[in-house]
């Protein structure tokens, strides 16, 4: 499914129905830039600098998919505003249309105070859910005032949807962590709505949920859904069975719902994906293979075989044990020693937040200590950039890599695995992946790796550095067929005709 045959097919259920997402980051931000004042009139008048409004859309999947459903069906969007020039570019209740070149839904935002948004984002969601469910050997962080103000910014989230639903039929799609006690307040003070809330992370098994102190708020709040959606199938089954534990409900296994307070929420899965039309590249042979040499030499590339990585700076990535595993790869098989560099990008992410800082301060020492061991004078062997990338450049990086590498100790999906896929038209080039990750499941034709196993990992590298090309481009299509035919419209497609469904039998 394209994005126009996911417009027309929801248009249609949507009809007299609002839709109302619900999620923390925003489709669109304005920001305020500093730029040197342009012209000989401003010069003279001695103003040296300009202040000018801009807005930018965040390199984000989930805006990616849902933008063109709300162009489409003219909804509501409702996101924490916060860009710099937020403010003054929307009325006093927070709104405006967007996209703002071509007006076609409302973005309402939420203002947060400095004390909401590090309870309620770096602390509950951040530093107490996000380890909870990712299991990657974090310990979650449990405050009792984060908690105060995730119950808070929940709350006016929820009086917000409320708001904007009004007198009107809707449909409340809520995503992730961040709001796992709206979908309740919603349904308590509108039955009639029909709620649904994607997942986005991991749901850990039942021992390990346990710890939360706020467990039942926070599984009372998720069974005000009437559908809840996971990448995968096991996540259901851990969502459900936590659900069996801890709760007064029914837990019906054969329809795949628990019951409470006499209405059901059905769990479902919905692996995420991604547009792979943008992620094609140039069309002609002939200036893809000048792209890869222009990257190769931007890179300073002699020839060198390369391994490709991209991550949010997240302790969940296995960005340490990916590094680790190239050094034992140049110790085990010095052959390669000269021949192969890794290059990782790194997107810096909630650098507020200390365990985020000392990973980043790892990633630097574990890069240092491979180049410290094995470099020349002619030859690096881990070139590293912490910082964002335009996703053209990581389509151009994506092109030119024989080998891209994926190694998250848990993950509830990953995009990069299949970006990768999508930006190789020439079927050839191998995905190493790690197991542990929902894309995995999906994709099993990739070279799966236990990031924890060092020298599994390792090996795995070199048998992907020597994989003829023959079996590349054999596992390439089979690759490329999947991402082709599941991508993120048919995700969003399948939930929310799932969700039409339900309000029309309302
Ligand atoms: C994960 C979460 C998303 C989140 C993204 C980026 O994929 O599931 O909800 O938006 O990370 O993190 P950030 O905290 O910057 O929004």
């Amino acid at each position: 499914m394209n994005s126009a045959q996911l417009a027309s097919a929801l248009g249609d259920s949507l009809r007299d129905t609002r839709l109302i997402v619900v999620a923390n980051r925003e489709p669109y931000i304005h920001v305020r830039r500093t730029r040197p004042a342009k012209g000989v009139w401003n010069w003279l008048r001695g103003r040296r600098e300009s202040v000018e409004v801009e807005w930018t859309r965040p390199a984000s999947g989930l805006v990616t998919a849902l933008d063109p459903v709300m162009r489409a069906c003219g909804g509501t969007w409702i996101a924490h505003g916060s860009g710099n020039a937020d403010r003054e570019t929307a009325d006093a209740r927070g709104r405006l249309k967007v996209p703002p070149d071509k007006p076609a839904y409302t973005l309402r935002r939420i203002w947060l105070t400095p004390e909401e948004e590090q309870g309620y984002y770096y602390g509950l969601a951040n530093s107490a859910l996000w380890p909870l469910c990712h299991i990657a050997y974090a310990r979650p962080v449990f405050d009792e005032s984060d908690w105060q103000q995730y119950v808070r910014v929940n709350r006016r989230f929820a009086d917000a949807v409320i708001e904007e639903v009004a007198g009107q039929r809707a449909v409340v799609f809520v995503q992730d962590y961040h709001f796992a006690l709206l979908p309740r307040l919603v349904k308590e003070a509108r039955p009639d709505v029909t709620v649904c809330q994607f997942w986005h992370i991991p749901w850990p098994n039942r021992e390990a949920f346990r710890v939360c102190p706020w467990g039942e708020e926070i599984l009372h709040g998720l069974l005000g859904n009437d559908l809840i959606g996971f990448h995968v199938q096991y996540h259901c089954n851990n969502f459900l069975d936590t659900v069996d534990r801890a709760l007064e409900s029914r837990v019906d296994y054969e329809h795949f719902a628990a019951w409470r307070g006499g209405r059901p929420t059905f769990v479902k899965p919905f692996p995420i994906s991604i547009d792979p039309t943008l992620w094609t590249g140039p069309a002609k042979a002939g200036d893809r293979t000048a792209e890869v040499k222009n990257v190769r030499q931007a890179l300073g590339l002699n020839g060198q075989r390369l391994i490709f990585g991209v991550d949010r700076l997240d302790y969940t990535k296995g960005i340490p044990d990916r590094l680790k595993a190239f050094g034992r790869l140049l110790e085990r098989h010095p052959e390669w020693r000269g021949r192969v560099t890794m290059v990782q990008v790194g997107a810096p992410s909630r650098e507020h937040l200390t365990r985020y800082q000392a990973l980043m301060a790892e990633v630097e020492s574990c890069v240092e200590a491979v180049n410290d061991k094995f470099k020349t004078d002619h030859w690096l062997p881990v070139i590293y950039r912490a910082e964002h990338h335009h996703p053209d450049a990581l389509g151009q990086l994506y092109r030119a890599a024989d080998v891209c590498v994926v190694s998250s100790l848990h993950d509830g999906m990953n995009l990069v695995a299949k970006e990768f896929i999508a930006a190789r038209g020439d079927e050839l080039g191998v995905l190493v992946l790690s197991e542990f990750t929902g894309a995995a499941r999906e994709l099993d034709m990739a070279v799966h790796v236990n990031p924890f196993a060092v020298d599994a990992f390792a090996d795995a590298l070199h048998a992907a550095l020597l994989m003829p090309p023959a079996d590349q481009r054999k596992r390439m299509r089979a690759l490329r067929e999947r991402v082709a035919t599941h991508t993120v419209f048919d995700w969003a497609g399948a939930l929310l005709q799932a969700a039409c469904r339900m309000e029309a039998v309302r």
